[in-house]
């Protein structure tokens, strides 16, 4: 088993302060959702987690199993098993869709045991058929000319074969029609099981018709202000937001101007 865990963290985007004190635990075995409306630091936290030069750590921490992942550099926490399924992929010309999964996968694997390419192709083709993708997505250059839904399939590929102990999927369901959203919810339930951890990032509750979560959390004014199980989401969809604002007692719920 294997745990991520994300204590007090802060962290600035061009000086301003975006996360406010995140707390949050997964274990592998465990499937969590992140809620909340836009501009209250989902997409920041993600990055956070990633590595992404652009997001500062000025305090807090992030460790995977104790080892401290700030520490790392980003093609480490993926070798540490850190998967970002992201909002807005970007296209890489150049690099072949399977050579990128190809050496990330190997990339996790030691030397000498690399995936031979007939396994990988025999995998690839499994698993490109449980996402109902084209074989020829496999051939192009990565996410380039690729429709929104199809780079959102795209990811959830990489993640079944590049096989994270955490994968974060940020707004993996967004501007996908409701028969790939059943698609992308299969690829994650396929992956569910002892060795994964996953975080389900959105602002719908729609994925989580077909995803149940262990635990939702609501993200507002950069921060974790509440967790539940999955009666949350389902609250959250009836009701909205208001209720936790006025319970918190606060008006605008997006991180806002630092005074
Ligand atoms: N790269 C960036 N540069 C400047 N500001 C950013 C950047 N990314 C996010 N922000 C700001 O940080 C806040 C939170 O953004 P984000 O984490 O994307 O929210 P969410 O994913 O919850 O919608 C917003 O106010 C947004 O404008
Ligand atoms: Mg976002």
């Amino acid at each position: 088993m294997s745990t991520l865990v994300i204590q007090d963290l802060h962290v600035e985007i061009e000086g301003k302060e975006i996360l406010k004190g995140v707390n949050l635990t997964i274990k592998t075995g465990e499937i969590h959702a992140i809620m909340g409306p836009n501009g209250t630091g989902k997409s920041t936290l993600a990055s956070a987690i990633m590595g992404h030069p652009k997001y500062t750590v000025t305090s807090g921490s992030i460790t995977l199993d104790g080892e401290d992942v700030l520490e790392m550099e980003v093609d480490e926490r993926a070798r540490a098993g850190l998967f970002l399924g992201m909002q807005y992929p970007s296209e890489i010309s150049g690099v072949t869709n399977a050579d990128f999964m190809r050496s990330a996968m190997n990339a996790r694997r030691e030397e000498g045991n690399e995936i031979s390419l007939m396994k990988f192709i025999r995998e690839l083709d499994s698993k490109m058929e449980i996402l109902a993708m084209e074989e020829e997505m496999a051939q192009r250059y990565l996410n380039e000319g690729f429709s929104g839904g199809e780079k959102k399939r795209n990811e959830i590929l990489q993640m079944m074969m590049i096989k994270p102990s955490f994968a974060i999927l940020d707004e993996i369901d967004s501007g996908l029609d409701i028969d790939a959203l059943k698609v992308v919810a299969e690829g994650v339930n396929q992956m569910r099981g002892e060795e994964f951890g996953c975080l389900i990032i959105t602002h719908y509750q729609r994925l989580l018709n077909y995803i149940t979560p262990d635990y939702v959390h609501v993200m507002m004014q950069g921060r974790v202000v509440k967790s539940g199980g999955e009666e949350l989401s389902q609250k959250l969809e009836a009701e909205g937001y208001d209720w936790i604002k006025a319970e918190l007692g606060i008006e605008d719920e997006t991180v806002g101007q630092e005074a």
